[in-house]
């Protein structure tokens, strides 16, 4: 686990763990022995530490969390270098995160490779940098800088690292030849100066303001999280605490936050995220089948969907076909693409030269002919079947056989779009979420004639673009949308019954949902849902009335149609659920022109309103989409919880610190839940979703756990 060799006087340890030389126990002894071995041997004058393979050790190993502690525990190992009287250079490339770089801040001097990347991310897993990083890092780099990598989590790039003073030295070419060479140039050199232990908190005198101003930021950019709000608290102590009492609180934030619920959620949302990328489909899977190249690409529709995928594809530098049917919408999609990508150049988030390269890579254009050669096409139309399908056509007619067509569809059939092809095999879904290039959730869709190299290459996509993508089998609504269906159906059930737009939304949002069902209602515009009832009613040969209650034997709310017919469209109309400021303002203020409207619409419909507790709206809301989530799953549209978790992180913004919905589920308990919505499908005979799954039933009767029930994330559920 750690490779012993001596070079010129310099003993190497180069840490072998792959894929990530995660400090698991073995290394830990492995080190612990190293460091034994290089004191004993006189000819010995300095020590390397490196990784082997791809990185410098990426941090402790995730997976020993959930296992009984076992000794040398990483600090006491990483003082027993501090303490050597020989000098220890910590030689980086890859990345040194977590773990990683406290055991460099315990080495006397820092080198790295002007690729590698140094970081805590810890906060990522509900935790903080618990062998001593939150006590060495300030004292390197001040206060401010270390509380924002700390509470952040983000990756320096080694120049950064440089200018903070984290490392002493950059290099190119061989780590352990430059770590050698190093190693030589400081022997015999006095090693009091070098240790972090004894130096001071430069900027100390402000620790009570940076502290407050970071506290501030925290709660605010990451509220619910408890990890960011103890990372302020530890790294607040390395200033007005000595060094030892500073390890004493870290170790007590570090000890209340492993054991914390969050932890144990976000630990399961980092190994879904993984896992998701294992996908399996019928005649192929992840190892099995490989990804074609794509270099030129082509996206149908220049509208919100459209031009959101352009800019995806052209910052990970694929070329891009626009294509409109009229120059007006092309040149506005155009304009719209150099905005975004403008926008995020002025927030630092896309470098100039990604943009620069963006702007030579985007061929706009009203003729499908200049497609035919294209690798990949995504088209973006509106929801229309037929339309979609005479699409699908023409690009089989004209693009070369290898070209794969793809739809951004959020709800049609790929089965159906595929067969107005010759060439279903090269067809699937690829479905963004908006904005398209802001959300990380890419539904991926295979249909039955979808073959396992067509997912390769959308999957292999989507990571390049730097999508989640999660592979779901075709069905009406795919995963995502289809789960999320029964909770906005149940919140306009709560408003007839006797609930406020507030009361519901806030169930939701103290969750931890960014947004309610009802306030996401008012930004994507009423007249859709509106709409879709409509033609929904029409296409069963219904005309559907203000006190309609029915449709094809299943319950409805015609509220929308109300709000339609007054003129509350949402956000656009400046009103919907909520009054705003002005029509497209975004600040909610309730509005009591609603509940008389929701008032006189019950009456109309003769429903009676009653007082609604929290728990019911909290169950009827989350409940009813677990239960189609275990449907989704026993139909095979998803193949584990952890597809549909991620799913809901990155394309709905449930906190990570709840692991997902299914996981939420598993935590308040299979038979709690599956008790819960059998007693509102008692209630609510008429709404088809809340049907129990058979598969919630057999799990929870059989009171299965969570690790036989998902992938195997390996974290403790
Ligand atoms: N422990 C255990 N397994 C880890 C791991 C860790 N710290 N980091 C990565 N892995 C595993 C992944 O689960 C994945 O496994 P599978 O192949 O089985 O799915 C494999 O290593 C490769 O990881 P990625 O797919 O993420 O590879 P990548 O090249 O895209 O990214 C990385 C590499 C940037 C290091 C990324 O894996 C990462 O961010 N890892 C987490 C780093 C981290 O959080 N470190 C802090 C750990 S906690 C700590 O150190 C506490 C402390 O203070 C002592």
């Amino acid at each position: 686990m750690v490779d012993y060799s001596v070079h010129e006087q310099v003993a190497v340890f180069e840490v072998n763990n792959p894929p990530v030389n995660a400090f698991s126990h073995k290394v830990r002894v492995g080190l612990d022995r190293s460091i034994d071995k290089a004191i004993r041997d006189t000819n010995v004058k300095a020590i390397v530490i490196c990784g082997k393979g791809r990185t410098f050790p990426a941090g402790a190993d995730i997976r020993e969390f959930d296992q009984p502690h076992k000794e040398p525990w990483l600090t006491g190992v990483f003082e027993k270098l501090e303490k050597t009287t020989k000098p220890v250079v910590a030689a980086i490339h890859g990345t040194c995160l977590g773990g990683g770089l406290e055991c460099a801040l315990f080495c006397h001097y820092r080198i790295a490779q002007k690729t590698a990347r140094v970081g805590f991310p810890e906060v990522q897993i509900g935790i903080l940098p618990g062998a001593a990083g939150t006590q060495r890092l300030p004292r390197l780099t001040g206060l401010r800088v270390a509380m924002d990598m700390i509470t952040s989590g983000r990756h320096i790039l080694a120049p950064e690292a440089l200018k903070y003073g984290i490392i002493d030295e950059m290099f190119t070419g061989d780590v352990i030849n430059a770590g050698i060479k190093f190693a030589k140039s400081v022997m015999n050199k006095p090693l009091e100066d070098r240790c972090l232990k004894n130096k001071t908190v430069k900027d100390a005198d402000q620790a009570d303001q940076i502290a407050d101003e970071f506290m501030s930021l925290v709660k605010r950019k990451y509220k619910g999280f408890e990890a960011p709000i103890d990372c302020v608290k530890a790294v607040k102590a390395s200033a007005t605490l000595p060094y030892r009492e500073g390890l004493k609180a870290e170790a007590m934030y570090m000890q209340k936050l492993v054991l914390s619920g969050q932890s144990a959620a976000q630990r399961y949302a980092f190994f879904s995220e993984r896992a998701v990328s294992r996908w399996k489909i019928p005649g192929g899977n992840f190892q099995t089948a490989k990804p074609l190249p794509i270099k030129s690409t082509a996206v149908i529709g220049a509208g919100t969907m459209g031009t959101g995928i352009a800019v995806c594809l052209l910052n990970a530098g694929y070329q891009v076909y626009l294509l409109e049917q009229n120059q007006k919408f092309l040149e506005n999609g155009v304009k719209t693409i150099r905005g975004i990508i403008e926008g995020s150049v002025r927030l630092g988030k896309t470098p100039m030269a990604v943009a620069q390269k963006a702007a030579t890579l985007l061929k706009p254009t009203m003729k499908y002919e200049d497609l035919a050669d294209v690798d990949l096409v995504i088209e973006a139309v509106y929801e229309n079947l037929s339309l979609k399908r005479e699409i699908f056509s023409k690009l089989d007619k004209l693009c070369k056989p290898t070209t794969l067509l793809c739809s951004n569809t959020s709800s049609l059939d790929i089965n159906r779009i595929g067969t107005a092809t010759k060439r279903g095999d090269k067809v699937a879904g690829m479905h963004f979420f908006a904005p398209a290039y802001y959300m990380r959730l890419l539904e991926n869709i295979y249909s039955t004639e979808t073959s396992p190299a067509t997912v390769a290459t959308i999957m292999d996509v989507g990571r390049k673009i730097g999508k989640v993508s999660v592979l779901v089998k075709s069905c009406q609504g795919f995963l995502a949308n289809r789960m999320r269906g029964p909770l906005s159906v149940e919140a306009y059930f709560l408003l007839e019954e006797g609930s406020t737009p507030q009361e519901v939304d806030s169930v939701l949002e103290n969750l931890g949902m960014p947004m309610g069902p009802l306030k996401t209602g008012d930004l994507s515009g009423l007249d859709i849902g509106y709409k879709i009832q409509t033609e929904l009613a029409k296409s069963k040969g219904v005309e559907l009335t203000a006190d309609s209650k029915f449709l094809m034997g299943e319950r409805i709310s015609t509220l929308t149609r109300t709000m339609y017919d007054k003129g509350r469209l949402g956000r656009k109309t400046g009103k919907g659920w909520y009054r705003y400021e002005k029509p497209g303002g975004k600040l909610a203020t309730p509005d009591e022109e609603v509940m008389e409207l929701i008032k006189d619409h019950c009456m109309k419909a003769g429903i009676q309103r009653r007082n609604i507790s929290t728990q019911e709206i909290l169950e009827r809301l989350v409940y009813s989409c677990i239960n189609e989530g275990f449907k989704i799953l026993e139909e095979g549209v998803a193949a584990t919880p952890e597809d549909i978790d991620i799913s809901w992180i990155y394309g709905f913004s449930w906190p990570k610190y709840l692991g997902g919905p299914m996981y939420y589920a598993n935590k308040i308990g299979l038979d709690k839940i599956y008790q819960r919505i059998c007693y509102y499908h008692e209630n609510f005979p008429y709404s088809s979703h809340w049907i129990p799954s058979r598969l919630l039933q057999k799990l929870s009767e059989n009171k299965v756990p969570m690790n036989q029930w998902c992938s195997g994330t390996d974290s403790k559920l």
